[in-house]
């Protein structure tokens, strides 16, 4: 059964106008042209290399930016012309966990505070109802309810993140963005909090918006993958189909890159060329041309659009030969 759509990206686009002291003037198209539909209880994964537009995207979807162009909606209603009142309610919708808890959590405030003050802010509850839900919440994370007058600094960096995701839960949100929420952790860390995520996932309903670099913490999550590079996506699916049948270039090259995934289908692995063009002269019809073992003329001359593909959407003209495609040698 699939749950009530509680976010939705349109087209969504977040351009950034820069330069200037060092001579070049330019745009910086950090998003540029994300759709995506998120349904309750569901996770939908956005992944690719440094500077792709990740955390751009978490910004748009948590109302910290607005987009430059394209529409965010959120429990079924329209971000833009929200009133005060409309966004207050818009943002308690939509919670962030980030890298770092350390940087996200006060210092000076205990456990207890830091996750009563959502309560506290909002109103909601008395004291006494304020703090038997903070000590439900711990119970929910795996804190120790003797550990509820504790500061941030007397906690591991897993502990900490387990009360960066408390906090951001407190008031029942309908989407959580984590970016990158471990990948300051442990390797076997790791796998406790994503343990974690996924438990409250069911119990909440609650959808994530999880953002990651590294393929093997994704495959452990999402149900769904959108693969960016240069703020374009350039694959979006199930997970199963694009990490069983990568169709994006990029994309085999990511996971190819990724040692715990199951390379079978991958043969040979194909290694990435060059560097990362500059953000503020990206290749004009595929981004990805400069770097792709596919590339042929074509792809320096037309756009390639989103396309279904094997169960899947994919922005590449070869997306056909890509699968079908067995050891490809690169110099
Ligand atoms: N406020 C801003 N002004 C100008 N350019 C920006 C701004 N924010 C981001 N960018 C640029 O937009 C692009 C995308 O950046 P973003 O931080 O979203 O990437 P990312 O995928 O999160 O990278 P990382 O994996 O390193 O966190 C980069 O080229 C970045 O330099
Ligand atoms: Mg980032």
């Amino acid at each position: 059964m699939s749950g009530a759509i509680v976010m939705e990206a349109r087209d969504v686009r977040r351009h950034y106008a820069v330069g200037g002291a060092f001579g070049r003037k330019g745009v910086v198209k950090a998003v540029d042209g994300v759709s995506f539909t998120l349904r309750a209880g569901e996770t939908l994964a956005v992944v690719g290399e440094s500077g792709c537009g990740k955390s751009t995207l978490a910004r748009v979807a948590t109302l910290l930016e607005p987009p430059s162009a394209g529409e965010l909606w959120i429990d079924g209603k329209p971000t833009a012309g929200a009133n005060g009142a409309q966004r207050r309610a818009l943002r308690l919708a939509v919670q962030m966990v980030f890298q770092n808890p350390y940087g996200s959590l006060n210092p000076r405030k205990t456990l207890g505070a830091t996750l009563a003050e959502p309560l506290a802010i909002n109103r909601r509850g008395d004291r006494r109802a304020r703090e038997a839900a903070v000590r439900a919440m711990m119970a929910k994370v795996g804190l120790r309810p003797e550990h509820v007058g504790r500061y941030p600094h007397m906690f591991s960096g897993g502990q900490r993140q387990r009360i960066a995701i408390a906090r951001a839960l407190m008031l029942n949100p309908r989407v959580l963005i984590a970016d990158e929420p471990v990948s300051a952790l442990d390797v076997s860390i790791q796998a406790q909090v994503l343990n974690l995520l996924m438990d409250l996932q069911d119990e909440f309903r609650v959808a994530y918006l999880f953002i990651s670099h590294d393929l093997s913490v994704v495959r452990h999550i999402a149900r769904d993958v959108l693969v960016m590079y240069l703020g374009r996506p350039v694959e979006h699916g199930p997970k199963e189909a694009i990490f069983a049948r990568p169709r994006h270039p990029y994309t085999r090259i990511l996971l190819a890159a990724t040692p715990s995934v199951d390379r079978r289908h991958l043969h040979a692995a194909v290694v990435v060329r060059g560097e990362l063009p500059s953000p503020l002269n990206p290749p004009a019809a595929c981004a990805f041309e400069t770097r792709c073992p596919f590339a042929t003329a074509v792809c320096g001359q037309i756009r390639p659009e989103l396309r279904a593909v094997d169960g899947r959407d994919v922005a590449c003209h070869h997306a056909e030969r890509v699968a079908a495609s067995a050891a490809e040698s690169v110099a």
